[in-house]
């Protein structure tokens, strides 16, 4: 596999979310749909489109939104390789394992830059204070049947500062609608938001946050995907984009919002005050969590843009809008933290789609001594951007592929003894949305698909013809194929 993709600039930078749009409108990935209903209506039409298309989905922008006259929806902003090569400024192409590359490439380099903060940026158009507050004044989707109510924030950025050492973490939690003014806020235990706000509550103090939900695709990369503890999004972000993001600090707490951001709530949460929250479609495809008592953010500005474009991540049965987005974040991840940790001869990393960018895992090695297989096993297991909610990981030989399903089990069935080369590691990092946990952990099936280390070069030989042969006999017979 060629790990060498070119990591050119050729497609960036943007200036804001309504800039890239453009440029996806104009690589022809972008499908505007008129009069969806937000009572679930985007919802649905999210699931057929997506589960139509599942090789070229498209970002879809719902217009002319019954009742919101002037204001947008969002979904699927960075679900193909195209789309993220443009957010990310990679290359354009269509192979999934090029954007991967590109990510791991680009890590080898990758700077962390602090974000600039500057007086105003088009997300001050317009501020809502107090009583003006209203949250329902945006088209807030009810996403599927069965949810506990609408999700102003599914594709979103929730910014708190760590009351310890002031730096700002930005995670995509999901927050519900509870009236005009308050909205409830799900964090999984272990999450960093959740110990940030655990700071707060701890010293008996309320907790400021900002709920962002609509902005460049890059921060929603970023916050979607565990990154280490202290290392602010922000940072994270502008040194992707090679500039530092530009922020408004906000009115109440002086949070850093993106100065180009659509919509951004301000709140505080109380220690001790919640309320009913959920249930809501999971990324896994059930309902695992049944309604539960959350903390609830009291929203006290508002500050949007004219004409707002709400963003939406609408978790389903995968694919979902944004789930093929994750796998692609998570492999290029998993690929450059196992090689920090020292780990050689990765050709290659996948996270498939069916797993939820996260049960089902696998590396590709060209290994080079014994033991290397179950180190590289062992790694992909444990690294900071695997370790939560995993399930299964697979290690494979540099001639399989690990984003072709039939090659990997092709791999499992002819090159794993079961009773040698699947290890269990028990008592992992899970949480209530897996569908299978226990006290917040889980087990994980850990499975051997190389060729025996010991029997590398007398393992029976791959029965297919040479590149040399197909690329000669393809040519002699082109009219044929
Ligand atoms: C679309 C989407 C929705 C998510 N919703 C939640 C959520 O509701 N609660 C949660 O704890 N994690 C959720 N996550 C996962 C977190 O965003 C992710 O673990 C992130 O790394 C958390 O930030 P942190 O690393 O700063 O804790 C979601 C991720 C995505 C991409």
């Amino acid at each position: 596999m060629d790990k060498k993709i070119g990591e050119t600039r050729t497609n960036g930078p943007y200036t804001d979310l309504r800039e890239l749009l453009q440029q996806v409108e104009d690589i022809g990935e972008l499908r505007r749909v008129q009069g969806a209903d937000w009572n679930l209506e985007m919802g649905c039409l999210a699931e057929l489109i997506y589960h139509n298309s599942p090789d070229t989905p498209p970002a879809i922008l719902f217009e002319e939104i019954p009742g919101y006259p002037g204001m947008r929806c969002l979904s699927g902003m960075t679900n193909s390789s195209q789309r993220l090569a443009l957010t990310l400024g990679f290359a354009l192409s269509k192979k999934p394992i090029d954007i991967v590359s590109s990510y791991r490439d680009r890590m080898q380099t990758h700077e962390p830059i602090p974000p600039r903060v500057v007086n105003t940026g088009p997300v001050m158009e317009n501020i809502l204070r107090d009583d003006d507050v209203n949250v329902l004044k945006f088209p807030v989707p009810f996403l599927h049947e069965l949810d506990g109510g609408r999700y102003i924030g599914t594709d979103d950025l929730v910014i708190m500062r760590d009351p310890d050492d002031g730096w700002i973490n930005i995670g995509t939690y999901r927050s519900m609608v509870q009236d005009e003014k308050t909205v409830g806020l799900w964090m999984s235990p272990g999450k960093q938001g959740r110990q940030i706000r655990e700071k707060y509550f701890k010293m008996g103090q309320p907790c400021p946050v900002l709920i962002c939900c609509g902005h460049d695709p890059l921060l929603f990369l970023a916050s979607g995907n565990e990154l280490r503890y202290g290392l602010s999004e922000y940072d994270y972000a502008g040194g992707h984009r090679g500039a530092p993001i530009d922020v408004v600090n906000s009115e109440l707490f002086g949070l850093p919002m993106p100065a180009h951001a659509e919509i951004v709530l301000e709140g505080v949460m109380y220690p001790g005050e919640t309320k009913l929250e959920g249930p809501f479609g999971e990324f896994t495809g059930y309902y695992n969590r049944e309604q539960s008592e959350q903390p609830i953010v009291h929203i006290k500005r508002i500050y949007h843009r004219d004409n707002p474009i709400l963003s939406i991540a609408s978790p389903i049965r995968p694919p979902s809008d944004f789930s093929f987005s994750k796998c692609v974040m998570k492999a290029g991840m998993i690929w450059d933290e196992v090689e920090r940790a020292g780990l050689s001869g990765v050709t290659g990393v996948w996270c498939h789609e069916a797993g939820a960018a996260r049960m089902f895992n696998i590396i590709a090695i060209k290994q080079a001594y014994a033991g290397h297989a179950r180190q590289a096993l062992h790694a992909a297991a444990s690294c900071q951007s695997a370790s939560y909610m995993g399930r299964f990981t697979v290690v494979v030989d540099h001639d399989v592929d690990p984003t072709d399903t039939f090659d990997v089990l092709w791999a499992i069935s002819t090159r794993c003894d079961p009773g040698e080369d699947i290890e269990i590691m028990r008592r992992a990092w899970s949480g209530p949305l897996d569908p299978l946990m226990v006290k917040n952990m889980n087990s994980r099936g850990l499975i051997d698909a190389c060729r025996p280390f010991e029997r590398i070069d007398t393992f029976p030989p791959v029965a297919r013809a040479s590149e040399e042969l197909k690329a000669r006999v393809a040519a002699k017979f082109a009219k044929f194929l």
